[in-house]
């Protein structure tokens, strides 16, 4: 089961990609379910709405023993009202992107001035969630497609975190979705795929996004 936090452009194309490839997805975003009806007969409509504090709650297709998976694809100007309690004990996926235009909590602008990339600040943001940066450079229209290239020119996509077995189960995500996981080696490092970095919005190949984050085997 995908869990989707944040129904826009990018959260019902990740639906779409889903159901393309037969993951099952539930969706939330800040109106409730009932208000999301049309809006997802139209962008997503085999994904199921939940209310936002559901995004994490156990599921029966949940895979039994392993926490639940939620991708975060809230803007990070509106990351404020997401509730810190709706994540706990769930892997995030911090498909969030940083534009300067945008203005930032308190403890979102605090995190960055300490030095943390935008991803630790989400992390910092959420205790007791393992978080992993992801799926965050690449647009909706690029997620739409990803499923429908062939297997040789399959587009390449950053995974990264501090949990092995977090990110080893946000790549096979990325893989099954239709791209090729590249993992970095920590949370840290995905500073890398933020917006203005070497590979943002980039359709690069495995090896040719290697060599842009100068990654060994390359
Ligand atoms: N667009 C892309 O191509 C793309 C690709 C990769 C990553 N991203 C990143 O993903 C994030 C979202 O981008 P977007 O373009 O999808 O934005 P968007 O079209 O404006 O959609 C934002 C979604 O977040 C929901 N939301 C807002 N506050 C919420 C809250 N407190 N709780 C739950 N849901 C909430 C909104 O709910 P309502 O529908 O009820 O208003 C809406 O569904 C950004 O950080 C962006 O940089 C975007």
């Amino acid at each position: 089961m995908l869990n989707i936090l944040g129904a826009g452009r990018a959260g019902t194309a990740l639906a779409r990609a889903a159901q393309a490839a037969g993951v099952p997805t539930r969706i939330a975003a800040s109106r409730p379910p009932g208000a999301l009806r049309l809006h997802l007969a139209q962008y997503a409509p085999r994904a199921t709405a939940v209310p936002a504090e559901c995004i994490a709650a156990d599921d029966a297709r949940t895979a039994p023993g392993l926490p639940p998976l939620v991708v975060l694809m809230v803007p990070q100007e509106e990351l404020d009202a997401v509730d810190p309690a709706w994540l706990r004990g769930a892997v995030v996926v911090d498909a969030t992107n940083r534009w300067d235009e945008e203005p930032l909590a308190d403890w979102f602008r605090a995190s960055l001035e300490a030095g943390l990339s935008s991803s630790e600040a989400v992390a910092a943001r959420l205790p007791g969630a393992t978080v992993v940066k992801a799926l965050n450079h690449v647009s909706h229209w690029d997620l739409d497609t990803a499923g429908r290239s062939g297997a040789a020119d399959r587009r390449a996509l950053g995974v990264a975190g501090d949990d092995a077995g977090a990110v080893r189960r946000v790549a096979d995500l990325t893989a099954r979705l239709g791209f090729e996981p590249v993992v970095l080696p920590s949370l840290a490092a995905g500073r890398a795929l933020e917006p203005g970095g070497p590979v943002f919005n980039q359709p690069l190949s495995a090896p040719a996004l290697r060599r842009a984050l100068g990654l060994a085997g390359s």
